[in-house]
Order: structure tokens, then sequence, then C-alpha cells
């Protein structure tokens, strides 16, 4: 994973959701934490190229998210509200949708679909409607669909919002084990107490770049 942000800045209109800010990112493990309307929504946008700046440059993996007519497909995103990304009714059906137009037969996309559910001991989930799924099976249908879609680096934004304890540590511990790149946007403090890196912003600006204990410190400075 190789994200740069070269004095990266998003207004919208008088409004500056973030300050310029320049950093580079290739740790396997990022933690983002800020009060509510900080900007660590709008730093996710920015990676996936669902924003693009208004000033600077996001350079992810060589490329410029601006040239890029979309959001970047190696990058995966969980929502802050995952039943906003379901597509289609049925879980396998909304799972498999993400590996259309890939040459694959059929029975190839079941297979793959039902895998990536069956990664997290889910593959129950695979016929029942999006819709009636607790908050922590659709996070875990989320997760599926996206990751089914092979992306390099992930980015999930509060991925603990709505879950009881043990969903809760179910989902920490599937982020525990994910081979993949993680950028986990959290007020669950707990969830990346052991990252090597957390950046926490506050009213747009990056306030700390640290281990997550002296990181989290800053964050109870701010709130203090
Ligand atoms: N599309 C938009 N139009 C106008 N303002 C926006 C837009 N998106 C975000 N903002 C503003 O930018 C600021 C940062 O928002 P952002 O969603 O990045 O915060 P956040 O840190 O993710 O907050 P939360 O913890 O509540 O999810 C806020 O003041 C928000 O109101
Ligand atoms: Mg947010």
């Amino acid at each position: 994973m190789d994200i740069r942000f070269e004095e990266a800045a998003v207004s919208y209109g008088a409004r500056e959701a973030l300050a310029p800010l320049t950093l580079s990112l290739t740790e396997n493990r990022i933690g983002v934490i800020g009060l509510n309307g900080s900007g660590k929504t709008t730093f996710a946008r920015l990676i996936n190229g669902l924003t693009k700046p208004t000033a600077g440059r996001v350079i992810v993996n060589g490329r410029d998210t601006a040239g890029e007519r979309s959001t970047l497909p190696e990058v995966g995103f969980i929502f802050q509200q995952p039943q906003n990304q379901i597509i289609l009714p049925i879980v396998r059906d909304d799972i498999a949708f993400g590996l259309k137009g890939r040459g694959l037969s059929k029975a190839e996309i079941e297979t793959k679909a039902e895998g990536a559910l069956a990664r997290f001991g889910a593959a129950h989930l695979a016929p029942r409607r999006a819709h009636e799924l607790s908050g922590g099976e659709l996070q875990i249908a989320a997760l599926s669909a996206v990751l089914v879609t092979g992306p390099n680096i992930l980015i999930l934004d509060e991925p603990t919002n709505q879950l009881d304890l043990k969903n809760r540590a179910l989902v920490q511990k599937i982020i525990e084990g994910l081979p993949e790149n993680a950028i986990v946007i959290t007020h669950d403090l707990e969830l990346i107490a052991d990252f090597g890196r957390v950046l926490v912003f506050h009213e747009g600006r990056l306030a700390a770049d640290a281990p997550a204990a002296d990181a989290i410190a800053r964050y109870r400075e701010i709130v203090a």
C-alpha cells in the first residue's frame, strides 16, 4: 500500500472539511480517530477517489485519484451505514454483483460469493434478504461483498458502530486477521489500541500522527 497526500484539501463552498494535508501511508494498519465532523470520512473518501481533492493531490499506488473517472477498484470501502451499499435484495446476489464483468462463469461467481461469507463463518447468510439482517450480520455481508472483489486496501468507516459486544468482538477479530491493508476509522478506541500508527483529526486538520497510545492521549487532551 502506498498512499500519498500532497497538500490535499477539501472545501465545500466556504467550509473547509479538510485543510491541506501532506502525508504518506504505507503501514498495513492505520487507525483514524477524532470528534464528529473532524474530517475522518472526508479523508477516507479521498483515498478511494469518491471525493476528489479541491486542492493538492492524492496518489494511491502510483495513481492520481483525480485522473480516475470514479472510485479506485483496488480500494474497498465499507461505509459508515452499510445498508447504503447493498444493491441487490438477496445477500448471495449482492456479493456476486461485484464479480460481474470479469469473465467468470455463473458457477464460479456463486462459489466465490459463498466463499466470501464462509471466510467469516457466515455461509448461512447467503440466501437471506439483506434488509432483514441484523446490524452485525449486515456488517459481515457488506465486508464480504467488498472483500470478494479482491481489494488491496480496505477502508472501514466505523465498522463497530451499531454492534453488540459479541459482534463487535467478531468484527475486531476479522479486522485483526485480514491479510489486506486496512484503514480503520472509529470512535471505538479499543479497536485500534494495538495499531502502530493512528491519525487524529481535529477541525479538518491532522492533530496527531503517532502510535495508538500517544494518539489516544492526544485525542483525550482535545476533548478535555
Ligand atoms: N458533502 C458535503 N457538503 C458539505 N459539507 C460536508 C459534506 N461532507 C462533509 N461535510 C462537512 O465536512 C466536515 C467533515 O465531515 P466528515 O464527514 O469528514 O466528518 P467525520 O469526522 O467523518 O465525522 P463523524 O465522526 O460524525 O462521522 C463536517 O463539518 C461536515 O459537515
Ligand atoms: Mg464519518
